[in-house]
């Protein structure tokens, strides 16, 4: 059966089908616990959650589902800006943030939340599955959470980042195809020389790799999954197609921005946050192309723009909202998590005539 796989026996789910941890608020309790009650593995993605939202959102899940799940953060990364550089940055914002009848400066920089307590939250509260992207914990982190028997999976984009998360004792690895929507997880050099399209990536990894890959990236039907498999992947990771969800928690135009995609139309951009992400282009990625050495890193872009994306949340502006996506969003559509899965699932068993 197509659908007994190493991850899936390791993760113990039906199917080899894991809803991405997507930050920002697309992952609600509801999604992602509908996921794992359809038979896939709902993940939480909490990078930008302080450590009581996330515990909040866990206890919320538990009371969805008995069944596994995984919760996400950012490892946390090096960064480097001065003052000047701040100003420079801010400066740059001032077109956009004027047209939102908002003002930014150096003040709106804040720090993002602790990931060693929100660390704390993910062990104090038994949660299952581990995921992270940006990075490796540390050694004593990475014990801490094996005595605490949670699973970890890691995100790679390149063989090389694969490899260091195996040597690291991570039970799997999502390998992240250039397709894919949101942030890069590249940790390793710099993020332009690790664009890996997943026919690519996956092979690369299957071969050399001894623990499951799971396929990440512009997969939106059962055609890729099963392509998937035939290039070694033992499971897949889907964002994109899960934000059209009912139970997701994106803005309503957002998700209508996606449902009116007839082609790709996504970029990759530093705008936002600092770090290379793929979303839909609009006004604010255009433009911010023109003033590409005022972008700071990560996370100060991301707490700079903030302003401007929470204004044109309140404003419904597409122009100005960062929507993360794939390259396949034009393949999204509006239906319960539940019955997405389902059609995945029916898909799949019609490619490879099981029943
Ligand atoms: C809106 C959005 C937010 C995301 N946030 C996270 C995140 O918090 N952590 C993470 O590991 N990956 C995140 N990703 C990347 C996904 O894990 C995955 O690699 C990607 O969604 C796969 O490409 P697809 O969107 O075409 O399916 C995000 C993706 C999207 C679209």
């Amino acid at each position: 059966m197509w659908q007994n796989t190493p991850l899936a026996r390791k993760l113990s789910i039906r199917y080899p089908i894991i809803g991405a941890p997507m930050a920002g608020g697309a992952t609600t309790p509801e999604l992602v616990a509908a996921i794992s009650n359809a038979g896939g593995l709902g993940s939480l993605g909490a990078g930008y959650m302080q450590p009581e939202q996330i515990k909040k959102a866990i206890r919320k899940i538990k009371q969805l589902t008995n069944k596994p799940f995984a919760v996400n953060l950012f490892i946390p990364c090096d960064y480097r800006v001065t003052p000047q550089e701040i100003q420079l940055a801010c400066t740059a914002l001032n077109q956009s943030s004027t047209e939102l009848k908002t003002t930014i400066s150096a003040c709106d920089y804040h720090d993002p939340p602790s990931y060693d307590e929100q660390l704390g939250v993910i062990i104090e509260e038994y949660v299952p599955i581990f995921s992270f992207t940006f990075g490796i914990p540390s050694t004593k982190d990475i014990s801490r959470l094996k005595n605490n028997d949670i699973l970890l999976i890691g995100t790679a984009t390149t063989l090389t980042e694969a490899l260091l998360l195996e040597e690291n004792r991570i039970d799997m690895i999502v390998a992240q195809g250039y397709e894919a929507g949101g942030h890069r997880g590249t940790f390793l050099g710099i993020e332009e020389d690790a664009l890996i399209g997943l026919i690519s990536l996956v092979p690369q990894l299957a071969d050399c790799i001894n623990i499951p890959i799971i396929a990440s990236g512009g997969i939106m039907d059962g055609k890729a999954i099963a392509a998937s498999f035939s290039l070694g992947g033992s499971g897949v990771q889907m964002g994109t197609a899960f934000l059209t969800c009912l139970e997701s928690g994106i803005h309503p135009k957002y998700k209508k921005t996606l449902l009116s995609q007839v082609k790709d139309n996504t970029v990759l951009t530093r705008a936002f946050s600092g770090k290379l992400a793929r979303g839909i282009q609009n006004l604010f990625t255009k433009r911010m192309a023109h003033h590409l050495d005022t972008i700071t890193d990560y996370p100060i872009q991301n707490s700079l723009t903030q302003k401007i994306r929470q204004k044109a949340k309140s404003l419904h502006s597409s122009d100005f909202m960062s929507m993360w996506a794939g390259q396949s969003a034009h393949l999204c559509k509006e239906v319960k998590a539940k019955e997405l899965l389902k059609s995945l699932v029916d898909e799949l068993n019609v490619i490879y005539n099981t029943n």
